[in-house]
């Protein structure tokens, strides 16, 4: 019979050191291929991060009407019609949330009817969370199959804009909202109490839509904020400079931090601070990490981040910043394993409805590597201390547990192999070369 796919990471032995860049951001890469087919005119992207999660929103955008090129390596030109058409096809998301989210948001506010797909992971996430406000707005939608789960089938057009009060912090459901608001009549608001990645509203901003965002009043000063979206604007199209992805880099960094004797810098990485939670967090733990060279670029704030070996010890991470890292969870649970005490996660149920459980994942692979780990409902506690390593971890197809797995096998004592690692392609495209080039060995 032959063996099931698998990579699999050894001790490294020696230090990793080196520099290189992060891939291009997934959440702004998404974006800019469906902006692009809902603007009137030429919008060219730098830096696109080409993972299959991404091809297959270039793959959606063209179906919608645009003409979508690949000019060169990162460079793509996306020719909107200023709007979007009823597709031939079944619009196939593949693993990616973020791509069919947004764009049942996107064609909820046109008059056209288009069904959507993804892979086994995708079909298990609940969809409701979208189009339940989508509902509300005047959109209708067919389930095929179970009621919140793909494949379902979006009628648009006619829509009215909503209030709408978000009780998840998710900038999937929040920029649904806002792409399907551009094409309602009167105004959109999404009131955030916990805020999140703000990339919508600044790449609307972009595109020459108006974006109004006021901070809330909230009862012991909250963090949140209401963002407000005047219906029947247009998006014109421009370029893009997509940033390095912080949830890409984190990877390359936790080896730095975690392999004796490491130096490991990530350029270029983006700096918003709806997304630098792990970095913050790390550096609570004990960190040696910087950043050199903070600049502007494409809209936000990038810079060079260089993570060195560390002694880090356990914390507990506040709650109240998750959403800034919620996709980081599984790298720093990962690091965790090697710090002095106990990691206190809590507050992270979402993570639960991503690519996969990754709270149930996570804590299995790390005790089937020989961490102590706690799981709780919304949340889950790692002891620090040795690792032992010396296991073949289930990853359920989802990306961001492989890669996680295999960052802990290179500090570890005995190897960590990781199965059904394809879909490392779907992030972070070029992950084990760059790994390699770092010094690690990941077979
Ligand atoms: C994303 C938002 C997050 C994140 C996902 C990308 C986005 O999801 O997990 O990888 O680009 O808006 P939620 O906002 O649903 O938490």
């Amino acid at each position: 019979m032959p063996s099931a796919p698998q990579l699999t990471a050894r001790p490294a032995g020696r230090a990793l050191t080196g520099t290189v860049r992060a891939p291009g951001d997934k959440s702004i890469s998404h974006r800019s291929m469906i902006f692009g087919a809902m603007a009137t005119g030429v919008t060219e992207v730098e830096g696109l991060l080409e993972g299959d999660d991404i091809l297959a929103t270039a793959r959606a955008a063209e179906a919608f009407g645009a003409t979508v090129e690949r000019l060169g390596e990162g460079r793509w030109r996306v020719t909107g019609q200023g709007g979007l058409k009823t597709p031939a096809s079944v619009i196939d998301c593949g693993n990616a949330g973020t791509g069919v989210r947004l764009l049942m948001g996107a064609a909820a506010g046109y008059p056209i009817t288009a069904t959507f797909d993804g892979d086994a992971s995708l079909r298990k996430r609940p969809m409701k969370r979208v189009t339940g406000p989508l509902t509300e707005m005047g959109a209708r939608f067919d389930w095929a199959a179970v009621e919140d789960r793909l494949p379902v089938t979006v009628h648009g057009g006619n829509l009215e804009g909503i209030d709408y009060l978000q009780t998840v912090a998710s900038a999937q459901i929040k920029s649904a909202i806002l792409l399907a608001g551009l094409n309602a009549t009167g105004e959109t608001v999404v009131t955030e109490p916990e805020k999140s990645r703000d990339h919508t509203e600044r790449m609307l901003r972009a595109f020459g839509a108006e974006v109004g965002v006021e901070p809330l009043n909230l009862n012991g000063g909250g963090e949140g904020w209401k963002i407000t979206l005047k219906g029947g604007q247009t998006l014109t199209g421009t370029t893009v400079s997509v940033p390095g992805d912080p949830s890409s880099a984190a990877f390359p960094l936790a080896a730095g931090l975690i392999v004796p004797g490491s130096v490991v810098t990530v350029e270029g990485v983006m700096l918003n601070p709806l997304r630098t939670g792990l970095f913050e967090t790390w550096i609570e733990m004990g960190a040696d990490l910087t950043i050199a060279d903070e600049r502007e670029s494409g809209g936000e704030r990038i810079g060079d981040v260089t993570a060195r070996h560390s002694a880090l010890k356990g914390i507990v991470v506040p709650e109240s910043r998750a959403a800034s890292m919620i996709d980081e969870y599984p790298i720093l649970a990962a690091t965790a394993a090697f710090a002095e005490g106990a990691t206190v996660m809590r507050g992270v149920g979402e993570m639960r409805v991503k690519e996969s459980d990754r709270i149930s994942l996570m804590v299995n692979g790390l005790r089937a590597c020989g961490v102590r780990v706690e799981e709780e409902a919304e949340g889950f506690i790692v002891a620090g201390g040795p690792v032992r390593g010396g296991a073949t971890v289930a990853t359920a197809h989802d990306h961001r547990i492989a890669m996680s797995h295999l960052v802990l096998g290179l500090a570890a004592e005995q190897p960590v192999s990781v199965l059904d690692p394809e879909m490392i392609a779907t992030s972070f495209p070029g992950f084990v070369e760059m790994m390699n080039g770092l010094g690690a060995e990941i077979v």
